[in-house]
């Protein structure tokens, strides 16, 4: 069993503190999640390229950019230039193809994302082309929502369909992740464990997100 890595999503931080927060978390964090939503997509407006560019400088932390964009396509050359490590697109948006073919091309890990009503199968197709599986395990747009423990069939049939191929794909959950649901997301075969309100609403980030680490065993 690989270590679980803790993803902090920076949507549940302190916006005018953001590199104090984020600093807060300190060795805890194994990557920084962002969520980039265009209001279009979701009906939330978050993070764009100019933040991310910003955060580039302020952190040594891997960027995991997920992108809530209805046209990923227009912003992805934005999102790469301004230091992205990883770029996650929605399958749901469409293009995945090309979609995947630039974010690999653009030098960053490539992510395929998909909401909790969007069947495994859609996803499937691509496994062999990307690094990250993102399950989402709220609808997207908003942090603070509750776990939908369903998505965790998803989980199970792609990690199946992943170790049978032989594929290096991680699996990352995301939406309403804390350390009482951890370990079920563990056992399911996810290897990255996105938190928001769990890390950045708690007074000390760096112990709920050990907590957390702690949790999924
Ligand atoms: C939801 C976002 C999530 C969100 C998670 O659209 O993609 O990454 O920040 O927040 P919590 O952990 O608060 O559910
Ligand atoms: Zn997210």
């Amino acid at each position: 069993m690989t270590r679980i890595k803790i993803a902090p999503s920076i949507l549940a931080a302190d916006f005018a503190h953001l590199a104090d927060h984020i600093a807060r978390v300190g060795d805890e964090a194994d990557l920084l999640h962002v969520d980039c939503m265009d209001g279009h997509y979701v009906p939330n407006l978050s993070i764009g390229p100019p933040v991310v560019a910003s955060l580039r400088k302020a952190t040594d932390l891997y960027l995991d950019c997920h992108l809530m964009i209805a046209n990923p396509g227009d912003l992805l050359d934005a999102f790469v230039d301004a230091g992205a490590n990883g770029i996650t697109v929605h399958v749901e948006v469409g293009g995945t193809d090309a979609l995947l073919g630039r974010i690999r091309d653009g030098g960053c890990r490539v992510g395929l994302t998909l909401e909790p009503s969007t069947p495994v199968d859609l996803v499937e197709p691509y496994l062999d082309r990307i690094d990250t599986l993102l399950v989402m395990s709220v609808k997207t747009g908003f942090g603070g929502q509750a776990f939908i423990p369903e998505v965790l069939d998803k989980v199970r049939a792609a990690r199946r369909e992943i170790d049978e191929r032989g594929l290096g794909v991680e699996i990352e959950i995301d939406g309403g992740i804390k350390a009482d649901n951890a370990r079920v997301c563990a056992d399911a075969g996810v290897n990255i464990l996105v938190a928001g309100t769990a890390v950045f609403g708690h007074d000390d980030p760096r112990a709920a997100a050990r907590a957390i680490r702690d949790a999924a065993g």
